[in-house]
Parts: C-alpha cells; sequence; structure tokens
C-alpha cells in the first residue's frame, strides 16, 4: 500500500531543441552576476560555451567563470567554487555539464556561505543547510544523473577515499533545468552507455522493494522498456533524436524522486557503487555496472516474486514451463546480455580494483535497509569477489 507523503518538485524544466533559447526567459529572475561552471573543456569543444556567455552577455549578467570540475568532483574543488560564489557574491550559479557539474553546483550553493567545513557537516554529519543557498539553474549536456531534477550532490574526498552523496531538500534543486537532447550528442559512447546504466540502476533500485501493488512499479517497468529499447537505437546511432530524447526524459524521471513517493527503496547498488568509486575514481555508471549482476542474483532469493516480474514485464521472458526461480533467472540473464551488448564494465578489477580493497571497500559501504535483503559486510566482500 502506498505510504503518505508530500511531494512537490520545483525544478522548472525546458526540453528540445530550442530549450537553451529559454534561458532568455530564465535569467532576468536573477540577479546579475553569475557563476558559469563547466566541467573539462566539452562545452569549449561544442560550442555551447561561447552560446551560453553570449545569452549571459545580452541579458547582461556579469560571469565569474569556475572551470575544471572533474567527474567526480572533490571536496578539494568545492572548497574553492564556494569560495568564488561568496567572494564574488553571485547570485545564481549556472552549471554546464553533466551530473558532475551539475551535482557540484549544488555543493557549491550550499556551501558558499556555510560558517562550517562543509564536507564535514554535509558529507560526515548529513546535516541540513541552515545558511543562505545561491540558486542554481543548469544546462545539462549528459543523460543519466537526474541531478538535474532533484536535490542529490555527490562528492568525493579522494584522502580518505570516500565518496558520499547528500540528497539534499528542495530548496537545493535547480531552480530551472535546461534539457537539449541534442547536447547529449557528442557525449562519448563510454559515457553514454555508463549513463545509461545510472538509469537502469536508479529505476532498479526502487523497484526492487516492497511486495505491495504499487503504482510506481509499473511506471518503472514502462521507463526501463523505454530506456533499453532506445539504449539499442543511440548505441547505434548516436544522433537519433528520438531515442536520444526518450533517454534523456527517462533519466530525469528516474530520479526526480517522484516514483519513489510512498514506496520503499533499496539503493544498495549505489552505496557500493560510491565505495568503489571513492577508491578508483571510476566513472558511476561503470561502478554499478560491475557490481549489479553478482548483487542482484544474491538478493534475488528474499524477493522472488519481483524478481519473476521484472523478467516478464521489462525483459518478455516467457515463463511457461520455468520455475518462478528459473523464470527470475532468466530476466537477470536477459539484462546481462544488455549491459555486454551495451559495452559496460561487468568487473570491478577493469575499474581498478583489487583482492586486496575488497574488505575496505566495504566498510566504506553506508549501510541501507529498504530492500529485500540488506547484505552485512561479509556478504558485500562477497559479492565484490564475484565481481573481480
Ligand atoms: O568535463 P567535461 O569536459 O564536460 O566532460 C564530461 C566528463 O568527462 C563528459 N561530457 C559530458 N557531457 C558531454 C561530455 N563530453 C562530450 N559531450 C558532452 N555533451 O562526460 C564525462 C562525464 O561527465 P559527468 O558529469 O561526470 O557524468 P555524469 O552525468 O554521469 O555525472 C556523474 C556524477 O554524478 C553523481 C555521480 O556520483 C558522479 O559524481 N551522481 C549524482 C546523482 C544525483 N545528483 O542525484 C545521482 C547519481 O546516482 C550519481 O551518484
Ligand atoms: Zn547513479
Amino acid at each position: 500500500m502506498l505510504g503518505n507523503f508530500s511531494y512537490c518538485n520545483p525544478t522548472r524544466l525546458h526540453f528540445g531543441r530550442d530549450a537553451l533559447d529559454r534561458l532568455n526567459e530564465e535569467l532576468p529572475r536573477f540577479g546579475s552576476r553569475v557563476q558559469l561552471v563547466y566541467g573539462g573543456g566539452s562545452i569549449k569543444r561544442t560550442g555551447l560555451y561561447d552560446q551560453v556567455v553570449s545569452i549571459l552577455e545580452s541579458n547582461g549578467k556579469e560571469v565569474f567563470e569556475d572551470a575544471g570540475v572533474m567527474p567526480n568532483p572533490t571536496v578539494e574543488k568545492l572548497y574553492e567554487g564556494s569560495r568564488t560564489a561568496r567572494e564574488n557574491e553571485v547570485d545564481l550559479i549556472l552549471a554546464v555539464g553533466g551530473g558532475s557539474v551539475c551535482d557540484y553546483a549544488k555543493a557549491v550553493s550550499v556551501s558558499a556561505y556555510c560558517n562550517e567545513d562543509p564536507w564535514e557537516k554535509y558529507y560526515l554529519r548529513f546535516e541540513e543547510p541552515d545558511c543562505a543557498i545561491v540558486p542554481v539553474g543548469c544546462v545539462l549536456t549528459m543523460a543519466g544523473t537526474g541531478s538535474e531534477m532533484n536535490g542529490g550532490a555527490v562528492i568525493t574526498n579522494p584522502e580518505t577515499k570516500q565518496k558520499i552523496g547528500h540528497v539534499f531538500g528542495t530548496e537545493v534543486f535547480p531552480k530551472f533545468s535546461i534539457l537539449n537532447p541534442e547536447l547529449t550528442y557528442t557525449v562519448p559512447h563510454y559515457q553514454m552507455v555508463a549513463g545509461i546504466f545510472d538509469v537502469m540502476s536508479h529505476i532498479m533500485e526502487q523497484y526492487f522493494s516492497g511486495t505491495d501493488d504499487n503504482t510506481s512499479d509499473y511506471i518503472m517497468e514502462g521507463l526501463m522498456r523505454s530506456l533499453v529499447h532506445s539504449s539499442r537505437i543511440a548505441a547505434e546511432n548516436p544522433e537519433d533524436y528520438e531515442a536520444r530524447s526518450n533517454i534523456m526524459w527517462s533519466a530525469t524521471w528516474a530520479l526526480n524522486t517522484f516514483v519513489a513517493m510512498g514506496k520503499s527503496t533499496d539503493w544498495m547498488v549505489h552505496m557500493i557503487g560510491q565505495a568503489v568509486g571513492g577508491f578508483t575514481d571510476a566513472t558511476h555508471g561503470m561502478t554499478l555496472s560491475a557490481v549489479s549482476v553478482p548483487y542482484y542474483r544474491h538478493i534475488m532469493p528474499y524477493g522472488l516474486p519481483k524478481f519473476v516480474r521484472f523478467a516478464q514485464a521489462v525483459w518478455e521472458v516467457d515463463s511457461s514451463g520455468k520455475t518462478d526461480e528459473e523464470t527470475a533467472q532468466a530476466g537477470l540473464a536477459a539484462m546481462e546480455a544488455w549491459m555486454r551488448e551495451m559495452g559496460l564494465a561487468m568487473s570491478v578489477s577493469e575499474l581498478g580494483v583489487t583482492e586486496g580493497m575488497l574488505a575496505g571497500i566495504a566498510d566504506a559501504t553506508l549501510a541501507m535497509d529498504g530492500g529485500y535483503h540488506a547484505p552485512d559486510h561479509d556478504e558485500i566482500v562477497a559479492i565484490l569477489r564475484e565481481s573481480l
């Protein structure tokens, strides 16, 4: 049965080929000083940087550059960006990039005026912001994280090998996000499929939980079917607008908190994946793909009916003549075949994990217990070892 909830998503989305024009409608809502946040340079190569700067200038904005946000943004970079925001008293942080850039912008937004160490406050103690929050807007260039319409902001501390996400409240969600699927055409294949699997994982981690009859599960089955279908088209032809649009839209819905309303969720694949990321700095979606097959095989006996439903509804497994367990296994096998077809990382060793790291990664895995079974330390080590 659906649990009680209150739901509000304050992010205004502008979707489509002409979505960037809508920046002209958004900018007047904010003051004149804009911190322009971007990554390692892809937006300069694609020409998007020039387009955005020209729109900012024509709207009379003063631009403060904050470049070089790395995939898996670090705590050092967060301190630097927070100084930029505070010292220049910016009125808007405009993130132009993928999930890392957008996450980082949100982390800066709550850190600029934080009078404590934001890493300790938000990422070690999970406290909520009690300072002024700088508004964030986003121009998304890569589909995957859902960061464009949620309060998530994942930060990595390379010194302590900790990669931790804080899911902030609606006051930290981007005020607006611009989603033009054409901007994702230039994403390298490796990053594209990592993003696609990130979406799949977000959905699965909300799907594989609970035994009730829940609208969200039906919605998620549709999202997964669409994602798998479009992923195959986009892998063949990265410039297929229809497929790239569907992937982008599914990514947003997978983690804009909507499908989680009133239902329990699991999130252990993300917790293990983030711990792998803390040790290796590997691409987020690949840390998830590398652990997913062993994780779900391990969890399956505890939530068998949902795995049977997954096999039938998402992978169209014919269960005639099969036991429930055989049907469920066939569903996971179909998922694994699709993952291999996409070229996803299927083992943590290809991401740089060694046997000697396994206990440390398991120690660094944050516990979650909303799923069918909460694995203990030794089970996490066993799941990781399966993936070596
Ligand atoms: O840095 P640039 O040069 O822009 O290159 C990026 C980066 O190297 C490149 N890229 C992005 N758009 C491109 C492009 N290259 C060419 N053309 C384009 N249009 O792709 C690389 C990866 O970008 P990144 O932003 O790191 O990828 P993603 O969107 O997957 O973000 C990953 C981060 O988001 C966090 C992850 O942990 C990771 O730190 N997550 C955030 C979540 C949230 N806010 O709720 C949830 C997720 O589970 C995830 O944890
Ligand atoms: Zn993710």
